[in-house]
């Protein structure tokens, strides 16, 4: 991403079921339009979007519309509201009532809620339709748009339902990050952060070099980060599309950073902040382990730049409660992904809850000490 213009890039994402092409940067949506022209044509579409960004960005629509036989506007909530089966039933009862068919196709335009969504109802849709994902967010640009997974929310949990549908296509256009406020920008950056600190030495560099320019929302450098962002998942996730191995290192920060949201009650933080925090109690554990000092320096001395606020009170029992409620959900136990060194990261099993009870208090009381 060094310092080059801002442009379009394209990468293509390989998976059991065929080809994703990832359109992402700076002139993303007329750089696709003829293939998203081509994969409409003659075909009943179905847009699944929010009414704040059909608001903002709406104009996309006009792409969308050349060549589909009809075009029919699904509306949903903002946000993580939209991830109920409820309103999965809602869009599959009118996308039947609007003549949806087997060879129909679906487009998500808007946050990573609304392309989990999308992807999961076009999944189901008639045993699975063809759809595209237009993310409108960093943090979907980057992760959540790539890489298949799809889920809805049930009261008891987040994600508890979903499955693998990859898109056709995904297209994310940098200008629609113009109008993302602030706080999820940088919601998102961590997220790209995170892929950079296990897996991407030379993503580190970059980011460390444009941090500035990241934050100050310059869309050339969000672009450019998307899409370097979106190639690591994309390497990641074709090695390993059902997360067996290298495809967890993906979890970065989240061990702990879930256990804080869901302490949180999904209130006070955003995702992405709490996976910063996640990332740095990892690397108390990873200092534990043999990170070397100036790595582990550096990778704090980011997180710090990028301004995490304040991290809510919260108490070391419960969190390790609920940490263990999700050792629970996995076979093999708790696994943390630690870094080895700055752009490389590992599996650890060998993490006990003790040592967690241990370092939890200290980490609270001053979340960037070692
Ligand atoms: N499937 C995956 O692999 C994966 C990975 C990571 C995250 N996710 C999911 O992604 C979701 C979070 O996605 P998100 O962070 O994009 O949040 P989001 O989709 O909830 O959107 C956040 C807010 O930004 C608004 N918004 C969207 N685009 C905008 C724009 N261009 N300008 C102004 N406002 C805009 C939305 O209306 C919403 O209010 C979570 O549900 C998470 O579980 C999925
Ligand atoms: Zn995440």
């Amino acid at each position: 991403m060094g310092g080059t213009p801002a442009a379009a890039r394209e990468l293509e994402l390989r998976h059991p079921g065929g080809v994703t092409t990832v359109v992402l940067g700076d002139g993303a949506l007329a750089a696709a339009a003829e293939r998203l022209a081509d994969w409409t044509a003659g075909r009943a579409l179905f847009v699944v979007s929010t009414p704040r960004v059909l608001a903002l960005h709406g104009g996309a629509l006009e792409a969308l519309g050349r060549a589909p036989a009809r075009l029919q506007v699904l509306e949903v909530d903002e946000g993580e509201e939209a991830k109920t089966l409820a309103t999965a039933e809602r869009l599959w009862r009118a996308m039947l009532a609007g003549g949806g068919k087997r060879d129909s196709r679906l487009v998500a335009f808007g946050g990573g809620s609304a392309t989990d969504l999308g992807a999961f109802v076009a999944g189901c849709f008639l045993r699975g339709i063809g759809c595209a994902l237009l993310p409108t967010t960093l943090l979907a640009q980057a992760d959540a748009a790539i890489g298949g997974k799809s889920a809805l929310d049930l009261p008891e949990g987040k994600n508890s339902v979903g499955l693998f549908h990859h898109p056709d296509l995904v297209v994310g256009d940098a200008a629609w990050l113009r109008t993302l406020p602030a706080g999820e920008l940088r919601s998102g950056l961590f997220e790209i952060v995170k892929m950079a600190a296990v897996l991407d030495a030379t993503l580190l560099d970059e980011l460390e070099g444009r941090l500035d320019d990241l934050l100050a929302g310059d869309l050339g450098a969000l672009g450019a980060a998307a899409a370097a962002g979106a190639a690591v998942e994309a390497r990641v996730v074709a090695a390993d599309p059902e997360e067996h191995g290298e495809r967890r290192l993906l979890n970065f920060g989240h061990t702990l950073g879930h256990a804080i949201e869901s302490a949180l009650g999904y209130r006070g933080l955003r995702h992405g902040e709490a996976v910063g925090y996640g990332m740095l109690f990892a690397l108390r554990l990873a200092a534990r382990r043999g990170l070397a000092a100036a790595d582990g320096r550096r990778l704090r001395d980011l997180l710090r730049r990028m301004g995490l606020p304040p991290l809510p009170a919260l108490a070391g029992d419960d969190l390790v409660a609920r940490l263990q409620r999700d050792k629970k959900a996995r076979e093999d136990g708790l696994v943390w992904v630690l870094p080895r060194a700055a752009g490389a990261g590992s599996l650890a099993r060998d993490v006990t809850v003790d040592e967690v009870r241990l370092e939890l208090p200290p980490f609270l009381a001053d979340p960037f000490a070692v």
